[in-house]
């Protein structure tokens, strides 16, 4: 069976004392148990998070990390050095990341690689931009996407992954896909899963949707039958948004 999973994703937001506060905020909240909650903070709060949350269910993740061990390579941390803070779970291939920092397909292959012979889970973002929607290239994109990022693992090492679809168009601009819109995505998707792998490998992979989820809209996005959760940014920010998204399902 696959999971509920709602992840937050915080990107470049809140400092140390702002990190405590929102989990203590999150803390106080019981967690239903049919979902496995998520935080993403920044690097420099994994440790610290980790410590603050060791009592609960929530499971603090990383947003990025580098492919390589170790190295000669400034500014940059490696699975290694998450997972010796108790980080187990990592997203990769953000449309920040591919967008900002110029992370190809082939590169985000050697992280999900990398990762995974590392044993950590790997949240898989894709997603396409508004021009390849109004082109009608989406479902093309979304395959390339995945061929080129991820399909290279095999059905075995498919069990460390999760997926997050995120339209390009609807990440932090207020505009969410449609339901119909999403579920159109993650069927396709699953049905991708399928035929690269397996039915099993496609009924027990959670594929979540991100852009624009917030506590008013997240019950009829989790509500459809391909769509196991969210990966939320704005909304995560604050912890009665994020817990009423983790109670829309
Ligand atoms: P948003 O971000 O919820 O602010 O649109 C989602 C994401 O980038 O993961």
């Amino acid at each position: 069976m696959r999971k509920n999973i709602v992840a937050g994703n915080w990107k470049m937001n809140n400092d140390l004392a702002q990190t405590e506060a929102l989990l203590l905020g999150l803390k106080k909240h019981a967690i239903p148990e049919n979902v496995s909650v998520m935080v993403a903070p920044a690097f420099t709060n994994l440790y610290q998070a980790f410590e603050t949350v060791r009592e609960t269910p929530i499971e603090v993740i990383a947003q990025n990390m580098h492919q390589a061990k170790n190295g000669a390579f400034t500014g940059e941390v490696s699975a290694p050095m998450l997972k010796s803070v108790g980080v187990n779970t990592v997203i990769i291939g953000h449309s920040e990341r591919r967008a900002y920092f110029h992370e190809t397909n082939a590169l985000l292959a050697e992280k999900v690689t990398a990762a995974i012979e590392n044993d950590m889970q790997v949240i898989f973002c894709f997603g396409e931009e508004l021009s390849d929607r109004k082109q009608g290239e989406h479902f093309e994109v979304v395959k390339a996407q995945l061929q080129q990022g991820l399909f290279h693992i095999d059905e075995n090492q498919f069990k460390n992954i999760v997926l997050a679809y995120e339209p390009v168009w609807a990440i932090g601009t207020g505009e969410t896909a449609s339901p119909e819109q999403a579920q159109e995505i993650h069927n396709y998707v699953r049905k991708l899963v399928a035929t690269t792998y397996s039915d099993a490998v496609s009924e027990n992979v959670s594929i979540l949707y991100g852009g624009s989820v917030k506590p008013a809209n997240a019950k009829e996005i989790f509500a459809n039958a391909d769509v196991d959760g969210g990966l939320i940014g704005g909304a995560a920010l604050k912890a009665e948004d994020f817990m009423a998204i983790v109670n829309a399902f």
